[in-house]
């Protein structure tokens, strides 16, 4: 390094500092000398990387008839990246035997540490919900579109879903609900494809085929929302009514 390079590390630190920067978010130092040209290349590259890892990895559900299968075949699975800085492969919670089945979207921090569905913050108000309509963990079933942690718990992209959903799919389909509930627009878009956002189909029942069967799914409001957005708490307490007058007819 020579004196000018070394003055402007010691100015960009100092700016650093100044901002309240005090941590390194990566152990491995990013080359930031290098030319934006071959910086751009060189993304380029590794996304073309990363879709071809998508192209051959090829999900086979055939055969897979048991959860215990299933989650094998998840757990051997590659075609997803996000189980590379995932801690856990979070499958489900509840009982499989039940006629209510959640789906969310992606587990968070406190999910992908105890390798369970909807534990932390939103999992406890998921449960006051479920509460509210005489549910508990062990008289519903849950599992989540994504089965990793997404880094920073940002939204998993559409790449992510379209690979992981042949799994839920699947999994709704050894299930067999009589009533499955969609938290949230990531969970609903991925399984319904709609066009319409959230607020317009929430509490509405659509049929969902599967295989030859017919499932009533209704999409609601995701408890993270409701965290955010307390005043949205009663049109989920209308689908929640909802979801128990269907499973009473059942
Ligand atoms: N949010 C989800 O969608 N799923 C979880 O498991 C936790 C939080």
């Amino acid at each position: 390094m020579n004196k000018t390079s070394i003055k402007n590390t010691l100015n960009l630190l100092n700016l650093y500092k100044e901002s309240g920067v005090d941590e390194l978010i990566s152990s491995r130092p990013k080359n930031r000398t290098v030319r934006k040209k071959d910086y751009v290349s060189k993304k380029m590259q590794k996304s073309d990387e990363m879709n071809s890892a998508k192209v051959s990895e090829e999900i086979n559900l055939e055969g897979i008839n048991t959860l215990e299968e299933l989650k094998h075949k998840m757990s051997t699975f590659q075609g997803c990246q996000l189980y590379k800085s995932a801690t856990n492969m979070v499958f489900s919670d509840g009982n499989p035997k039940s006629k209510i089945m959640l789906i969310g979207e992606a587990p968070g921090h406190d999910e992908d540490l105890q390798a369970k569905p909807f534990v932390g913050r939103s999992g406890k108000l998921l449960d006051k919900m479920l509460e509210a309509i005489d549910l508990n963990r062990e008289k519903v079933y849950i599992a989540n579109i994504i089965p990793w942690r997404p880094p920073a718990n940002r939204r998993p992209t559409e790449d992510e879903i379209n690979s992981c959903l042949p799994f839920i799919l699947k999994h709704i389909e050894i299930i067999k609900p009589s009533a499955l509930m969609l938290l949230g627009s990531t969970a609903t878009f991925a399984i319904l494809r709609n066009k319409e956002g959230i607020s317009k189909i929430r509490g509405k029942w659509v049929d969902l085929k599967i295989n030859q069967m017919t499932i009533p799914t209704m999409p609601t409001f995701h408890p993270a929302f409701l965290l955010r957005q307390p005043g949205q708490k009663k049109h989920v307490w209308t689908d929640l009514q909802s979801l128990r007058d269907k499973i009473k007819q059942k």
